[in-house]
Formats: structure tokens, sequence, C-alpha cells
């Protein structure tokens, strides 16, 4: 991640409260079957769907804070990350038809291509609802007759046996309007016309009824669909409902650190940790296929598929799951881009799922210079695009075999404990290339 990205996402998480946190007395990682999958699903599917797809140049709710804080996106994305006044922002729910939202079309490539899950933005930042909600004005009650799209992604979710996530946001700035600055920087305050204002101190009486709101929503989220299987929290909800009551409603389900400071697993926000997480901390990275962005974006920001698979195995060989991020254009289909992007993992998956599912993590970068993960007695190796350097794994048993997946075999040396092979250039591509080393025995 550069240094400009990791600041403008610091900053953002300072702004809406993301912090770490001990667990509160009597929280334990839940242990109910029904929540065992998460670790290893390996792959989720990220959907950041709200208002800014209307528009198409501007972020999901960041828009909303001036000066837009994306803008350095602009060298690659053209006018794009600027901000929007507020009530400008705000006047497209009128505009929102999600005439073609059919969360099944797409997310039956994502079951195709080896998703496990999908996690949708049910409510962002900017307050827009994407359900019916009987609390606050602000959702599809108000604005689409009535319209669920969060049921109708649940219902897609079971129909094509993805896992059901939902994304909701501690922060509300249409509901706290009058109580929230408008800036991207802490050093000025803005009001909803981008004009330097002092905001209205929150008093104990509205943050009352702003957890009372918060309550309300999450308890439609956790009861209205039947069983929840993750909760995504982003941005402090400033404990508008205890782990007990969600785990009270929702027995089976994880729920990330974010809105609580703890939770079951941990979040990496568009970055690969520096260090391992303990081998009993789950955790999952999350990521954008559109450089800069979670809200829709165009077609020529989608990040090659070289990418993603090297970033899926490196992820893998550490036991993370992989959340990655597609948004839908403003009538609520994907652009072609992004099913040709599922496409393409399908691709990868059809020859190389055996490699990042149902895998253990392996020992990179201590024993072997490239992404490994374990199944058994076989180790496989992953090279990044073009690897021109040989492929090391040091410390085993000499192998019986190092071979391709379609069973061709590989030349190696075995010395002192450690193997070293090639991998040939004319099978060496622009997406990452797996090795199975398979070995008699199991390894240490
Ligand atoms: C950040 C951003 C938010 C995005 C989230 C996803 O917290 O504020 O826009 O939804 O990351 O990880």
């Amino acid at each position: 991640m550069s240094e400009q990205v990791k600041t403008r996402v610091e900053k953002e998480h300072r702004i809406i409260g993301n912090q770490e946190a001990a667990p509160a007395a009597g929280f334990a990682r839940n242990d109910h079957p029904g929540a065992q999958w998460f670790n290893g699903a390996g792959l989720g599917l990220f959907i950041h769907y709200g208002l800014s797809a209307l528009d198409g140049t501007i972020e999901l709710s960041w828009g909303l804070k001036c000066p837009g804080p994306h803008s350095y996106d602009r060298v690659t994305c053209g006018e794009w990350g600027h901000a929007m006044l507020p009530r400008r922002y705000w006047a497209m729910a009128k505009d929102f038809r999600a005439e073609n939202f059919n969360p099944g079309k797409w997310l039956a490539a994502a079951k195709r291509a080896g998703f496990r899950y999908a996690v949708l933005t049910t409510r962002h930042h900017d307050g827009f609802a994407l359900w019916p909600s009987d609390c606050g004005n602000f959702s599809t009650k108000n604005h689409l007759q009535g319209r669920d799209l969060v049921g109708e992604f649940v219902a897609a979710c079971r129909e094509h046996d993805l896992k059901v996530g939902l994304y909701y946001s501690g922060p509300d700035w249409y509901y706290l309007q009058d109580y929230t600055s408008f800036s991207f920087s802490p050093d000025v305050e803005l009001g909803i016309d981008f004009q330097p204002e002092k905001r209205r101190p929150l008093t104990e009486a509205v943050q009352k009824d702003f957890r009372a709101y918060l309550h309300g929503q999450l308890t439609e989220l956790l009861t209205r669909y039947g069983k929840i299987d993750l909760l995504w929290f982003d941005g402090s909800i400033d404990g508008a409902m205890s782990h007990q009551e969600m785990r009270a409603l929702q027995p089976g389900m994880v729920f990330n650190t974010r809105g609580l400071g703890y939770g079951d697993f941990r979040c990496c926000e568009t970055y690969f940790p520096k260090e391992r997480m303990p081998p009993e901390q789950w955790f999952e990275c999350c990521h954008v296929f559109t450089e800069g962005a979670w809200g829709y974006m165009k077609s020529e920001c989608y990040r090659p598929i070289g990418w993603f698979c090297y970033e899926l195995s490196r992820i893998r060989a550490w036991g993370g799951n992989l959340l990655i991020n597609m948004g839908p254009q403003a009538d609520g289909d994907m652009p072609a881009i992004a099913y040709r992007r599922l496409e393409e993992i399908k691709g990868w998956m059809d020859q190389y799922s055996d490699s990042v599912s149902g895998v253990e993590p392996g020992p990179w970068p201590e024993r072997a210079n490239v992404p490994v993960t374990i199944k058994g007695n076989v180790f496989y190796l992953h090279a990044h695009w073009r690897t021109d350097f040989p492929l090391e794994l040091m410390d085993v048993d000499r192998p019986q075999a190092v071979q391709l997946f379609d069973g061709t075999p590989l030349p190696f040396t075995y010395q002192n404990r450690q193997l070293k092979f090639v991998l040939p250039w004319e099978h060496n591509h622009h997406t990452t290339d797996v090795v199975k080393v398979i070995f008699q025995d199991r390894q240490k």
C-alpha cells in the first residue's frame, strides 16, 4: 500500500472511530458450530452499493467530505474522487431505482468462481439504508416504495449457497447531519454547504437517541432475514448493541472488531499484515478491485487478475480470508468488467483451487521464498507472475516429486534439506502459477 493510501485509510478510520480494544469481560470468539465456516472460508465478495453510484465519479459516502479524499486517483482515473455538496448527494435518493439490482446474477458468477460468502453494505456512512427501515427516514421505505434490497440480497445468497454477510456503518452522517463536520480534515469544521462552521456539539440526549436508532436498525437486520452468518461493522457503534445481545439474536454469527473494538475476527483493510497473526486469531483482508475506491468505479480502474491471484495466495498462506470488493453501477448491475474478472477468477480456481481451499498456512517467508499452503503431504508453492528466480523450500525431507498441476514433473535439486527448482519460462504465466511439492510424509 502506498504511503498516500495508508494515510488516507488511517484518516478515515479515525473519522469513523475504528479501533481495537481488549475484549470485554464475557466475550469469547464464537464456538457455535454455525460460525466455524469462517475459518478457512478463503474467498468472499464485498459489495459496496449506494447513492454514490448514481453520479459515478464520487466515492461512496466519502464524497460528502470536502475536499474529496480520493482526488489523487485523478492520475489514473480521470476526474474522480471529488466532493459533492451533501444536499445534492442525498437528493440522488429520489432518482435511485436499482432497476437492474439482481444480486442472483452476480452471486451466481461469484459462486462459480469459488466464493464462499458475500457482504453487502446495508447502510454506509451516508445514512441511506437499503432496506425499508422503520428507524429514521432515509431508506428504501421512503424512496423505493419499500423495496427491500437487503432481503433480495439475502435470498440470492441462500439460493447460491453463499454465507450471508451484512455490512453496517456505525456513523450516520445523514442522521447526525447537524453534528457532523463535512470536512475531510480534522483542522477545520465544515457545515452542510461546506462553509466553515463550528458544528453543534453532540449532547447526551442526541447520543442516546442515535444509539436507539442504531439499536433499532441492527435489530431489524438481525431479526428480519433468518440466519445471518456475518456482521461487518465499519466504525464505532458506540455500544448501541452488546455482544451478548447479538449472540442472543444470532447465535451462529461472527462479527468483526470494528464496531465494538473487539470481535470474532480482525480485518486488514487494503494491506497485507506486517506480521503473522497468532494461529488462533481469525482474520480477513478486505481489498478493492478498483484502485482507490469501494463504491462504483469505471472499468479502467479494475486491477488485473494477476494482482488478485497473488493477493489471494499470500493471504491463504497466512490462513486468512480475502474479501474482495466490487461496486455495482447505478442501476444495480455490475459493470461488464466485474463479470470478466469473476470469469477469470473461475478460470484460475478451476485449475488451482486445491492450493487455496481447505489448506493450512505454510512456512512463508521463514522457510520458503514464495507463499506456501499445505494439504496433507503436499506443499503448494505460489509463483507470482513471471517469477524469474529459483523457488526454494528449506528444512524439508527430500520430496517424492515436484510437479505442475497437469502432472508435468519439474527437475529439482535437494541438498542439506533444501529444495530448489526453477519454473520454466513456458509454464510461467501472467497470473500466479502453482507448483505441487509432494512428500512421502507430512512435513512439520
Ligand atoms: C473504510 C471506509 C469505508 C469502507 C470500508 C471498507 O472504513 O470508511 O468507506 O466501506 O473501509 O473496509
